[in-house]
């Protein structure tokens, strides 16, 4: 008989679907109307012979699903994503289920979000934008929206994977930026593409670029004009920006979080937010998907958005690829594609972080 693999949400592109019907599987895409289904409504789907499932981060994939799933036959599991905080890994293992993730692909494309996020923020783009709308615009005046020129600022960087990093060339490239970042690993071609490319300024006359490894985050947020969170959210993340983070930045600094809402405390930003109007934020996640934490909305000085950050169709159809190529793989006998071991932690809870 046919492999049966479900996907829990319809997928952009075909390939996918393809790539499975061709390879033996039949594909069953769930098309219920609500945007999050519970554990309940996946158990219903899994029924009781699946061979693999397509799921999404809105999922909770714990005990309860890795179970059925492995009762139901299943050898694999994959989120469309690349994060996985949704998925209780040590539980797919004790099931015997292989997790796979969606990384790469969506490299590009979520730090070109948080580039956007950090000029919105700092050109104030949407409030400028409502203040158009609103047939508010009366003529150019001198101080009408001022902003903050990125050229010659510090760019900050806390996690700099392969989003992290790809997000830090691009400010450094596009605007010029000097770099400061933190992560347990050194970013040693991101080091090595800052120092290229500051010789080439100077070659041209220009104010070379720098870049600086912090010793810890702080350093980083005390001295980043532009912060742009990129670590994995586990327990060593969650809540790392804070009351007590927020009070060491810069009064005029800008925040960007398109990594997970936890990682930010965002009941402590908002009040931040409230007493510094000179800061600035843009968020791509929240604390509580898809709420947003009471008064954020109020705030002009954030720049808000639903979870976009891998949203560009080139993307979202090779994340669709992957999820389907790491659960085809997994079920003809062959290893993961991608999955979360590769992920390299954020912070390892043994071993401190370097000095
Ligand atoms: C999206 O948030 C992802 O982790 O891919
Ligand atoms: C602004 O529009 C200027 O011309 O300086």
């Amino acid at each position: 008989g046919k492999y049966r693999v479900i996907s829990t949400k319809p997928m952009p592109g075909t390939r996918w679907i393809r790539l499975l019907t061709d390879q033996n599987c039949r594909v069953e895409i769930c098309t219920q109307k609500k945007t999050i289904l519970s554990v309940e409504d996946i158990l219903t789907l899994i029924g009781d012979k699946c061979d693999g499932v397509i799921g999404q981060l809105t999922e909770d994939w714990g005990e309860v699903l890795f179970s059925a799933l492995s009762k139901a036959g299943g050898k694999a599991f994959s989120n469309m994503a690349v994060g996985y905080n949704n998925v209780d890994v040590d539980a797919a293992t004790k099931y015997g289920v292989a997790v796979g993730n969606t990384p790469g692909v969506l490299t590009e494309t979520t730090a070109e979000l948080a580039a956007s996020l950090s000029l919105a923020a700092s050109r104030r783009i949407v409030e400028a934008d409502e203040f158009m709308r609103a047939g508010l615009y009366d003529g150019w005046l001198p101080h009408l929206f001022v902003g903050n020129l990125l050229k010659g600022q510090t760019v900050g960087v806390i996690g700099a994977g392969r989003i992290g990093s790809a997000y830090a060339r691009m400010m450094i490239e596009g605007f010029k930026m000097n770099l400061i970042y933190f992560d347990l690993y050194q970013a040693t071609r991101l080091e090595k593409f800052v120092t290229a490319y500051g010789q080439f300024l100077k070659s041209n006359g220009e104010e070379p670029v720098t870049w600086k490894r912090a010793s810890s985050m702080q350093e980083v947020l005390r001295e980043a004009d532009v912060i742009s969170l990129h670590p994995i959210l586990d327990k060593t993340t969650y809540h790392l920006i804070n009351k007590d983070s927020l009070a060491i930045m810069k009064k005029e600094a800008i925040l960007v979080n398109c990594s997970r809402g936890p990682v930010v405390d965002e009941v402590a930003l908002v009040e931040h937010l409230k007493e510094n109007p000179m800061f600035r934020v843009g968020l791509d996640v929240f604390e509580d998907e898809p709420f947003m934490k009471p008064g954020l909305r109020d705030m002009k000085n954030a720049v808000v958005v639903p979870h976009i950050a891998s949203a560009s169709k080139w993307t979202r159809e090779g994340m669709a690829t992957l999820a389907a190529l790491n659960v085809l793989g997994k079920i003809k006998g062959y290893p993961l594609w991608s999955n979360p071991n590769q992920v390299e932690p954020f912070l390892d809870e043994n071993s401190p972080p370097p000095a």
